[in-house]
């Protein structure tokens, strides 16, 4: 309660990143979003339009407010980074400051500080291609897209980010067992980011007393893993072979982010904590 978080990954009310933000509502967190630039319209028009109003709903039956949507690439760092073809394109071109830099800059400047950072995006242009086939473009995109851009927004916002605050990204189990169709090296872009949970942990603890943790995840039917092609197959499998025999909810994920972001998780950092049923336990499925 009384802490304020700021989402980095949120574009429709489906994903983890939407459910994140509405477990830190109902503990009382003051929520700021950041969303990717060409998805920024569509996202905003439906947010006033009331589409989401119904996922919107906490359980003291209120509505999640959103203080503010901040534009957000987090594939650039600042303004000298944006090649001109993404200057000029028109999903771009109407929005400002969405560079990590400047938007740490505009929180700041906006809200003064934070308590809660969260890291819930992910992007691999050749995700459907198996790793003997991603090309090393592909291949450095999906680095670039979901590894680096933790370790840039968790470097802009730690001045600004309270001690004894906290920090959350999502991870998915590839990044250490063999999942075929998780290709175009977001594999190995989840394994760096969880390494870098680690050392991240530590140069943010000693630096800033912040924790740094992420939340290896079950399968959930979001945007971006429609987008894989395989989602349905491995929200099946998990409900044949985990331990727990049920959906995994994305209120599940959301409610341990913000555990994790509590008082209560104050001795918990450079982790990977599993939310998956308990999938990652098994070696073989039965
Ligand atoms: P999602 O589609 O709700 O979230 C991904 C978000 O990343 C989207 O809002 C997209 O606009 C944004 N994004 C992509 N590139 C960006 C960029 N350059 N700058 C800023 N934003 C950008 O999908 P989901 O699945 O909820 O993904 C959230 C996180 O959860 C990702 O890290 C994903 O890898 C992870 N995860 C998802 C699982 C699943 O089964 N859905 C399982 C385990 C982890």
């Amino acid at each position: 309660t009384g802490k304020r978080a700021f989402i980095a990954g949120v574009a429709d009310d489906n994903g983890y990143g939407w459910a994140i933000a509405k477990s830190l509502a109902a503990a009382g967190a003051e929520i700021l979003l950041g969303t990717w630039v060409p998805a920024l319209n569509i996202f905003e028009t439906s947010l006033r339009r009331g589409k989401f109003d119904e996922s919107r709903l906490l359980p003291d039956g209120s509505l999640m407010e959103i203080a503010k949507v901040y534009a957000l690439d987090a594939v650039f760092d600042s303004p000298e980074d944006v090649p001109e073809d993404i200057k000029t394109n028109k999903r771009y071109a109407g929005s400002s400051n969405w560079t990590v830099k400047e938007v740490a800059e505009c929180v700041k400047e906006d809200f003064g500080s934070i308590d809660i950072l969260v890291h819930s995006l992910a992007n691999g242009p050749e995700v459907t291609k198996p790793l003997l086939e991603t090309s090393r473009k592909g291949y450095l995109a999906a680095i670039s897209a979901s590894s680096y851009s933790y370790v840039s927004l968790l470097k802009h916002f730690l001045p600004i980010i309270n001690p004894g605050g906290s920090s959350i990204s999502l991870t998915y189990i590839a990044s250490e067992r063999i999942i075929p169709g998780y290709g175009g090296g977001m594999s190995s872009a989840k394994a760096a980011l969880e390494s870098d949970t680690r050392v991240l942990a530590f140069e943010a603890g000693r630096k800033h007393k912040v924790r740094v943790n992420t939340v290896s995840a079950g399968p959930l039917r979001s945007r971006a893993a429609k987008a894989i092609g395989f989602i349905d197959m491995m929200i099946d499998y998990s409900m044949a072979n985990a331990p727990l025999q049920k959906e995994l909810s994305a209120e599940e994920v959301g409610n341990t982010a913000a555990f994790l972001a509590s008082p209560l998780a104050s001795a918990i950092t450079g982790a990977v904590i599993y939310v998956d049923n308990g999938l990652n336990a098994m070696g073989v499925g039965i």
